[in-house]
């Protein structure tokens, strides 16, 4: 028997969110419904509702989020009614090129759920990066579940489904960040500030936060930033190099995604060094830079989707640590808002207001 719950849907480019009845079906093979318990407001649902990401309107919105499994289709042995699960827009194959050669974490090909959840009259709707989770309960792909401690604190081990893990794994996975390195994070927000914390775990010496609001860059010493710079009050080069012995740092993050803040990374970046692109550039944008630099700088110039993480691998471990008072997940959570509060909550977003607003069920 399907359920009508409530969810939260863009109907198109730049209207209002709407909370409206969303219907969800059973589970089908391989799939899950899970019981949403918390749900963060990503940039990510912003951008769907503003049509940057496709046109295939309307989105069922949010996809940060912990719940409690209700109940799985036939064929899932891992999961059971009642696991606490963290959901994750990952769920490997094991059968594409990437699976068969044993990098995983860049899957080709992660599942989804294969039915549809709808409006009542029978609209499909489609789910934020395959998740949807704005809602009472959504439909998953079982994959898509990992189960973490069902002692963690929901609001805070949902964030670790999309930014806060793109962050920590930016630096940890994609820039192989390691004891003693000194690095510099770009941007401070909820990713930014997870490369910080992300540095911070693997026992960085220097962790240099760099942000145009002086608001972020306080946070960011709460996340294990050493040392701030403000953007807008010079060379924000200069100074990473005035921190680094003149040299730069081992590893440069971007958390931002423009040309501008690439090429702050690429040249704020000891010789041989590293660069990790985690913020998200918008197709318009363009690079122009002399090609001897590539050459005479050496080094890697890495992206990041989703921090190159294994949600299996990751998410129990980042809990764990969370758990125990090493990696402080609750210091994301800027409020706890209703569902009714989403619109308001891309309006805080947008002013820089928080880091993360998480809807609470
Ligand atoms: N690669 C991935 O898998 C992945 C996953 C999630 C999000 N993202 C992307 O990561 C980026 C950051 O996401 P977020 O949630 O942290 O966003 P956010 O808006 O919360 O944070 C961005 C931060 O950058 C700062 N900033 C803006 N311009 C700057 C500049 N020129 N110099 C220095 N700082 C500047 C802002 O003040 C803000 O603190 C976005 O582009 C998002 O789409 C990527
Ligand atoms: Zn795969
Ligand atoms: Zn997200």
């Amino acid at each position: 028997m399907a359920q009508e719950v409530k969810g939260v849907i863009a109907r198109g480019k730049g209207q209002p969110v709407e909370l409206t009845t969303v219907v969800v079906p059973d589970p089908g093979p391989g799939e899950a419904v899970v019981k949403i318990q918390a749900c963060g407001v990503c940039h990510t649902d912003l951008h769907y509702r503003e049509g940057g990401i496709n046109d295939e309107f309307p989105f069922l919105l949010g996809h940060e989020a912990a719940g409690v499994v209700e109940s799985v289709g036939a064929g899932v042995t891992d999961l059971a009614p009642g696991d606490f699960v963290v959901l994750n827009w990952r769920a490997v194959c094991g059968s594409c090129r990437a699976c068969r050669r044993g990098k995983p974490w860049y899957c080709f090909s992660t599942f989804n759920a294969a039915q549809p959840m709808t409006l009542q009259d029978g609209t499909k709707l489609s789910p934020a990066l395959g998740i949807g989770a704005f809602a009472e309960k959504t439909l998953v792909h079982s994959g898509q579940c990992t189960k973490v401690d069902p002692a963690a604190r929901a609001a805070a081990v949902g964030l670790l489904g999309c930014g806060v893990m793109a962050g920590v794994g930016a630096a940890i996975n994609t820039g192989g960040v390691a004891r003693g390195d000194s690095v510099a994070v770009i941007g401070c927000g909820g990713v930014g500030d997870g490369a910080i914390a992300g540095a911070r775990i693997v026992g960085a010496s220097k962790i240099i936060a760099v942000d145009t609001d002086p608001r972020k860059l306080e946070w960011a010493k709460g996340f294990g930033a050493t040392h701030t710079i403000n953007a807008r009050e010079g060379d924000v080069v200069e100074a990473i190099q005035e921190l680094t012995d003149g040299f730069g740092a081992d590893v440069v993050i971007d958390a931002v995604g423009r040309p501008e803040t690439w090429k702050q990374a690429f040249y704020a970046r000891d010789l041989a060094g590293t660069v990790v692109l985690v913020g998200v550039p918008t197709p318009d944008m363009k690079l122009e830079m002399p090609l001897i630099d590539f050459f005479s700088r050496g080094g890697s110039l890495k992206s990041s989707w989703y921090g190159d993480c294994l949600p299996t691998r990751d998410f129990p471990m980042l809990v764990d640590l969370y758990r125990q008072g090493r990696f402080d997940l609750d210091a994301f959570v800027s409020e706890e808002i209703a569902l009714e509060g989403v619109e308001a909550a891309f309006e805080k977003m947008h002013h820089g207001d928080v880091l993360r607003s998480v809807v609470v069920f």
